[in-house]
């Protein structure tokens, strides 16, 4: 190991995040009440201009009314470049009471964006004498974010997150889909022409660089990586295999924007019986090599080590955590 040690964000389950539009306050008790990991209340996107205001009420509103259980709540303020962001952060902490665990601040493009929220939300906390500290969700979703990734990601002792938004990053990188995430025919491989073999297409995965990148950044530093949006949600099974390239880079969860992907996601993103089976049969086998003063054993033909007891134990600790909520 590095002798620098990464402090670890607060632990906090994230395999479903429900997005629930602001201006649509008939949606918050459902959503409340909904098996979401995280729910985040929107101010940006899926709020039109003209609603914001409303939508900014209605959410301060259900922060302090509303029954949110054990669910870690958030809400997505507007980007720094509109005029709405400033009144999101102070209205929403200084209206809304303690309950808010999280602020989401999309499109981030520099470590300065997080400095500059960081400030407003410390001035608003010191103001009101806060006693939960609000911790920071970022979407990275343009180039400019993903080309300043890292030191996004080190901003701010308040970080906890990084989220890829798959729509606004293809947008900005002025990718060939107007799809929220998913494949892309055109992104495949079509294998040589070999004498007496049909040539074959296969599928690439367009956002695999973006995934990758995300998890590498958040994970040096301590930070939970999350997959984004699935646009087509009567695509179950193109939800799945997304959510499952995600889980296998080592993403913790990724976004619901209907509430029928919130089971999908708890379920892709919970280690299966026979995953935590494995995993502590090979903590039990490194530990008898250990009795032996072996550093490497052989389980069911394939090699162990002490890394293995590593990957091993972030399977264990997950199921533990996933009990211990539920
Ligand atoms: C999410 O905000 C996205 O742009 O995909
Ligand atoms: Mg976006």
């Amino acid at each position: 190991m590095s002798f620098k040690i990464v402090e670890q964000a607060p632990p906090r389950l994230n395999r479903s995040e429900l997005a629930v539009p602001g201006s649509q306050p008939q949606l918050f008790e459902k959503a409340a009440k909904s098996a979401a990991d995280v729910i985040f209340l929107d101010l940006e996107d899926a709020v039109a201009p003209d609603d914001k205001a409303q939508a900014r009420k209605n959410i301060i509103a259900a922060l302090r009314d509303v029954d949110w259980g054990s669910k870690t709540l958030s809400v997505r303020i507007n980007g720094l470049d509109t005029h709405f962001m400033y009144r999101d952060v102070v209205d929403v902490i200084e209206q809304g009471g303690e309950r808010l665990d999280l602020i989401m601040i999309p499109k981030v493009g520099t470590a300065a964006d997080i400095y500059a929220v960081d400030m407003l939300v410390t001035q608003c906390e010191a103001a009101i004498g806060r006693k939960k500290r609000i911790g920071f969700e970022m979407i990275v979703e343009t180039a400019l974010g993903m080309a300043n990734i890292d030191e996004i990601a080190a901003a701010s002792p308040r970080n906890e997150s990084l989220h890829f938004g798959v729509a606004d990053f293809a947008a900005s990188t002025k990718a060939r889909t107007t799809n929220i995430g998913g494949v892309n025919r055109d992104y495949a491989v079509l294998t040589d022409a070999e004498p007496g073999e049909q040539r074959q297409v296969h599928w690439g995965d367009m956002w695999h660089y973006a995934i990758a990148r995300l998890v590498v950044a958040a994970r040096a530093n301590g930070l939970r990586p999350v997959d984004g949006p699935f646009g087509d949600f009567s695509d179950a099974e193109g939800y799945r295999a997304a959510a499952n390239r995600a889980g296998v880079l080592g993403c913790e969860g990724k976004w619901a924007i209907h509430p029928s992907q919130i089971s999908l996601a708890n379920e892709l993103f919970s280690p299966s019986e026979a995953e935590v089976m494995k995993a502590e049969r090979i903590i039990q086998a490194m530990k008898d090599a250990a009795r032996e003063g072996k550093g490497a054993v052989s389980l069911d033909g394939k090699l162990i080590d002490l890394a293995s007891i590593r990957q091993a134990e972030v399977l264990v600790q997950k199921a533990k955590q996933i009990s211990a909520s539920a």
